[in-house]
């Protein structure tokens, strides 16, 4: 069977991740990778036989491909996501968060109307196993209906990116745009649109901002919290907990504990990929959840299919989101 051909802009902590991800998923190719630094793109070249660019226009403009991945820092997405659209590439993975201000979004989601391009946003968390079954608990109204729901993503500050972009809030967007979007995304995807929503932030450094947001449902209370506020030595934690009519529902370092009137039970979460790759430093607990989500975008491109989950509109109306708390 033909394999699926994949270019991959950026190589370094997003990147190498993916190209493990695409090395663990069958039929994949990774035909070529860029990276401004021509050691981190060889060292991601050099595990899956890609060629290496150190210019990413002249990937996209030399190489046949079903796919490019941009795993660029955050300021770079949208130039170089109209680069490949505009060439015709007709599948994109754009890492999240999908652009850094609205007139980026509009000109994506305008570039993508007129050439067809199916674009991927890497928000992750629609696709990491423990929101997954908490997405399927909600739907399937398991424990009734919710009373109230807490999400959190605590964070030391990041360290591992090139040359300290990510703590560079105008190329980062800092951490509500760069962390909090993974929160405020999923509930988003999760509960829809809040009737109200207002958010507070400790500022403590620019990028190493606090925040809370606070959003009105019709019947309850959300609350959002991010930090990159917090010592290295703070071990990195992404956290929930839905109160629902039945049953609390709690995930927590790692775990999903269901409290109900009975007592309390770790469900059976079936847990799609095994531990690979090297992440330390990062803010990352295991690879799940993105190797879910480049299976899905892989199957989308084996079948020829639009992408329907975390759409390049998803991405956009989550940035807006985060951009509407900052105004
Ligand atoms: N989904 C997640 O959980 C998650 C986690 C971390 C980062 N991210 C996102 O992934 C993206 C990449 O972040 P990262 O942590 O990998 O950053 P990084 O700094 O580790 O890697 C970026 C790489 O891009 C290269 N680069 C910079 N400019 C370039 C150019 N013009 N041409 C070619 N290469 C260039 C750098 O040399 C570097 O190797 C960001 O948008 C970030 O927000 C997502």
């Amino acid at each position: 069977m033909k394999k699926i051909k994949i270019g991959i802009l950026g190589c370094n902590y997003m990147g190498k991740m993916h190209a493990d991800c695409y090395g663990a998923i069958e039929g994949v190719e990774i035909v070529a990778v860029a990276d401004l630094n021509e050691e981190t793109a060889k060292n991601v070249a050099g595990r899956y036989g890609s060629k290496v660019y150190t210019d990413a226009k002249k990937l996209i403009e030399e190489t046949e491909l079903d796919a490019v991945d941009i795993c660029l820092p955050t300021f770079l997405h949208a130039q170089y996501a109209t680069l490949a659209m505009d060439r015709g590439i007709p599948y994109l993975f754009i890492e999240k968060p999908v652009a850094l201000n609205q007139e980026e979004c509009a000109l994506l989601l305008q570039k993508q109307k007129e050439t067809g391009c199916r674009v991927q946003v890497g928000q992750v968390i629609r696709f990491w196993d423990e929101y997954v079954y908490l997405k399927k608990l909600f739907d399937e109204k398991m424990y009734g209906d919710v009373v109230n729901a807490s999400f959190k993503r605590l964070s030391p500050s990041p360290t591992w990116s090139s040359n300290n972009w990510m703590k560079n809030t105008k190329l980062s967007g800092g951490a509500i745009v760069d962390l909090h979007i993974h929160d405020i995304d999923y509930m988003l995807y999760l509960f829809g649109e809040p009737k109200k929503s207002s958010y507070v932030k400790n500022i403590r450094g620019e990028h190493n901002s606090y925040i809370t947001t606070v959003c009105e449902y019709e019947n309850f209370v959300v609350s959002v919290e991010g930090t990159w506020f917090l010592p290295p030595s703070y071990p990195f934690n992404m956290y929930y907990r839905v109160v629902f009519e039945k049953a609390v529902v709690e995930y927590d370092k790692g775990k999903v504990t269901v409290y109900d009137e009975n007592g309390s039970f770790t469900p059976s979460i079936e847990k799609s990929a095994a531990v690979f790759g090297d992440f330390e430093g990062g803010n990352i607990s295991e690879q799940s959840g993105y190797i879910n989500e480049l299976t899905y975008f892989i199957d989308c491109i084996k079948m020829d299919k639009e992408i329907e989950r975390a759409r390049l509109c998803d991405g956009a109306r989550s940035l807006a989101f985060i951009l509407d708390e900052l105004k």
